[in-house]
């Protein structure tokens, strides 16, 4: 049988890190590139052919929209070649649920595309990165992961873009899908998947980003007990197009708030309501109607806001954002 041949864009990340031998903290990221990624997995050659290029060499905070779009554009191109059957990304984990979700919105392919990466350097004890390359590796050459949208392997786990939120900050086992779980789980060479999206991805998503290189900004306000409305006026005299409101339970938001807000949504600055909690939903009730505000269903505000800002580009009217919302 014709081994699968997979090709890794790597990015830079705690993956790639160098640091005190043994330990996990205070290291330097980038060190160890592409090819020596490659060659810290032992025996992956026996089961794929693995490739790859390093298109950035970042810590993943300082990834940005334009980033993200070379990265969607690169693998949008590479896709078409027959000699590629899938892609790995490396990358840092800190935003990997922002460019997990962005990637799965804007890639046009139906080759598998899994992001994975490391919360330890390779030159701590029990460095994550090895295996979790391994595992990202295999989802990508099987033949099940086809069509599912960008995937997530950490840990042992196949995580949903869409789902994915890191949840912890330095043990290895840092991201999770919360309430809607992981999709599936390998071990070893065993891959086993138990379930799959049912929202709109990849070559069914309607964002195409070809001719795109920059995208509307989007702020996200974080509410709290005691933050005056004042606030926005920074994103209003900064020329945002959306707010995402991560707000107090179930998105809600205070009386000195509202009337902003209305103010807001009345000169064409969409309003989508999250929430501080990190888990639930924020489901269309009595505020949207009076405030003209969208509510984010079970998006995250950082979910939320990707997903504003890609449906921005296309159209702001109020209708058509809020229909993205009940969609994606
Ligand atoms: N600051 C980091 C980054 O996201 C390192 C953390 C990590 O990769 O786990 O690149």
């Amino acid at each position: 049988m014709n081994k699968k041949q997979i090709y890794i864009l790597a990015t830079g990340g705690t993956i790639s890190a160098q640091g005190d031998e043994g330990k996990t903290l205070g290291y330097t990221n980038g060190v160890f590139k592409v090819k020596s990624l490659i060659k810290s997995i032992k025996g992956i050659e026996d089961v794929t052919k693995v490739n790859g290029e390093q298109i950035f060499n970042i810590a993943s905070e300082d990834m940005s929209i334009d980033k993200l779009l070379i990265l969607a554009k690169r693998i949008n191109e590479l896709s078409k070649l027959d000699n590629i059957d899938g892609f790995v990304i490396t990358q840092g984990t800190d935003i990997l649920e922002e460019s997990a979700f962005f990637l799965n919105l804007v890639v046009k392919t139906s080759k598998p595309v899994v992001i994975t990466g490391a919360m330890r350097p390779a030159t701590s004890n029990s460095a994550d990165g090895p295996n979790n390359l391994y595992d990202a590796i295999l989802v990508a050459s099987d033949e099940a992961s086809i069509g599912k949208g960008v995937l997530v392997v950490f840990a042992d786990y196949i995580i949903r873009a869409r789902d994915v939120q890191k949840i912890d900050t330095f043990r290895p086992q840092a991201f999770a899908g919360k309430e809607f779980g992981c999709c599936g789980y390998i071990h070893d060479n065993i891959i086993n998947f138990i379930n799959k999206s049912l929202k709109p991805h990849t070559i069914n998503s309607e964002f195409n980003i070809a001719n795109i290189n920059s995208l509307p900004k989007v702020g996200i306000v974080y509410f709290d007990v005691n933050l005056d409305s004042d606030i926005f006026d920074y994103y209003i005299n900064h020329d945002y197009k959306g707010i995402v409101i991560a707000g107090s339970g179930s998105g809600m938001i205070s009386k000195r708030w509202k009337s902003k807000i209305k103010e807001m949504t009345k000169n064409s600055i969409a309003v989508v309501r999250s929430s501080i909690a990190t888990s639930g939903s924020v489901d269309r009730d009595s505020i949207d109607r009076e405030y003209r505000t969208i509510p984010s269903y079970t998006l995250t505000p950082l979910k939320a806001r990707i997903l504003l800002s890609l449906a921005l580009e296309k159209s702001n009217s109020y209708e058509y954002l809020k229909g993205v919302f009940e969609k994606y």
